[in-house]
């Protein structure tokens, strides 16, 4: 287009939105406020500033990194940071459409609020005009009932109020009342998917829902979601014991000390079956795992168990030395929503003993004789807030502890912080290891030190994990 023409094509945007300022217009009170300020002081009227529907332009409410543009009859979602254009797939609203909605919503506004109403204006040009989300940007499909499950009334409500860090998913407070986020709520809950039914067990629920994959070392077994990816960190501080020896300030309970990061992957190949990748650093003798989980039942699915199985094989010295396979049950139960129980009964064939390779090199990693072990890990996770639980678990090894020479169980305790996806859990804990034939070794072979498993001994650990997708 030339720049003519250009010029000419926005004289007539101007002409239509001076001739027809009705019903068209999708304006909300940014852009008329845009309008007033853009006015200038001086006596000369400047000619007015076309409006945002004649150019075909909506703003997103409550969004400062996106718009909308209508262009053939079509609304595409664009988002300058990411130089995105999407198809929103909702077609542009006519007049008439707009003016009822217009209307419903600010009868809402004055009188009882309209979750449909609220959605349409404010929400769907992200969510779709259906709920079913908009697959380009991520948004979520509220009609699936699985989205539906994972994410309790509490988190929409935060969600919708507060808006999500990082997401172009604002929070509508100060815009929206409490009463219409609410309802607005209400209505995603009673599209279909979403489970009216449920939402009322919600309302008084009792399952427990645990934060993360862990408990501390153990697993807590629950799902991940079809697709999910779960990043998992953990962190163990075992050369400096939190409470005992001296120049505890001086090592700030042994956090200033060398730690064994460890991280992993898992991933939802379905709702109940996952797989995982998990290493750690050499210093605990490099040891990457490798695993398949099963769900089998849930309680969120109204069995009165959850229970999964996981099969896995460790290779120290990055998957080439020291092999161990593990079979695991995990077994929870709720008690009522704000309690778990968990048991662990874990196999492990050709089981090694706990050590600490003192270089880099891989002849610091020998190969050991294997043992086939059994322990029974057992746990708890207590709420102390809704987003606070306290933790705790012991792993004895009931069969061949001896020749691994675990002396006393290993046990951790810790406070676990539990956000939208999220988990920050710190604690104590005897344990050094955390793969799953690792995690019932203690820091007393880790150091040969016999008595270094005991109370005193107990050192400073945290675990991370983050849902990404
Ligand atoms: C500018 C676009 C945009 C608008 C407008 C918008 N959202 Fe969102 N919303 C998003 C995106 C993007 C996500 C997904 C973020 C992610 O997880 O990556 C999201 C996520 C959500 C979630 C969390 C869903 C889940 O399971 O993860 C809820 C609930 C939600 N929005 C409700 C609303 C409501 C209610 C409104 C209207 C009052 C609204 N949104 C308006 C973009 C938007």
């Amino acid at each position: 287009m030339s720049r003519r023409s250009e010029v000419l094509s926005l004289c007539v945007a101007v002409a239509i939105a001076v001739a027809a300022p009705g019903p068209k217009l999708s304006l909300g009170a940014t852009p008329a406020a845009v309008h007033e300020a853009s006015a200038p002081p001086a006596a000369r009227p400047a000619p007015p500033v076309p409006s945002p529907a004649a150019l075909g332009i909506e703003f997103v409410e409550n969004s400062t990194s996106s718009l909308i543009v209508e262009r053939d009859g079509k609304r595409y979602l664009v988002d300058p940071v990411s130089h995105t254009i999407t198809d929103t797939g909702n077609p542009m609203e006519t007049g008439a459409d707009h003016r009822a909605a217009k209307a419903s919503g600010s009868a809402l506004m004055a009188s009882q609020p309209d979750g449909a109403a609220i959605f349409k204006q404010k929400c769907s040009a992200c969510h779709g005009a259906d709920g079913k989300g908009v697959s380009a940007i991520h948004t979520p499909d509220f009609t699936n009932p699985q989205v539906q499950a994972q994410i309790t009334d509490q988190q929409m409500t935060d969600i919708i109020t507060h808006g999500k860090a990082g997401t172009m998913m604002a929070g509508w407070k100060g815009k929206l009342t409490d009463e219409e986020i609410a309802t607005v709520r209400g209505f995603l809950r009673s599209l279909p998917g979403g489970n009216p039914s449920a939402q009322a067990a919600e309302s008084k629920p009792k399952v427990y829902t645990p934060g993360d994959d862990l408990l501390f070392s153990l697993p807590t077994g629950r799902r991940v979601p079809r697709h999910g990816l779960i990043v998992n960190f953990t962190h163990r501080f075992p050369y400096t014991p939190a409470f005992t020896g001296p120049a505890k300030g001086g090592s700030l309970m042994g956090l200033d000390d060398f730690a064994l990061p460890s991280f992993g992957f898992r991933y939802g190949l379905t709702s109940r079956l996952s797989v995982s990748i998990y290493r750690s650093p050499t210093f605990i003798a490099r040891p990457i795992q490798l695993m398949a989980a099963y769900n089998f039942l849930d309680e969120q699915d109204g069995q009165h168990l959850n229970a999964a199985v996981r099969v896995s094989i460790e290779g120290q010295n990055s998957f080439s030395r020291n092999y161990t396979e593990n079979l695991e049950g995990v077994f929870s139960r709720s008690l009522r929503s704000r309690a778990q129980l968990y048991f662990v009964p874990t196999l492990s064939l050709n089981d090694h003993r706990l050590f600490a390779p003192n270089s880099f090199f891989s002849s610091a990693i020998p190969n050991l004789p294997g043992y086939n072990t059994l322990s029974l890990g057992a746990g708890v996770a207590l709420d102390i807030r809704p987003t606070v639980a306290l933790v705790a678990e012991v792993i004895p090894t009931v069969v061949n502890g001896r020749p691994l020479e675990i002396h006393r169980p290993a046990y951790s305790f810790g406070i676990q912080k539990k956000i939208w996806r999220h988990a920050f859990t710190f604690g104590f804990t005897t344990s050094p290891g955390t793969t799953v034939s690792q995690r019932a070794g203690t820091r007393a072979t880790f150091l040969e030190d016999p008595t270094a498993d005991k109370p005193g001994g107990l050192f400073i650990g945290f675990d991370l994990s983050r849902q990404l997708f």
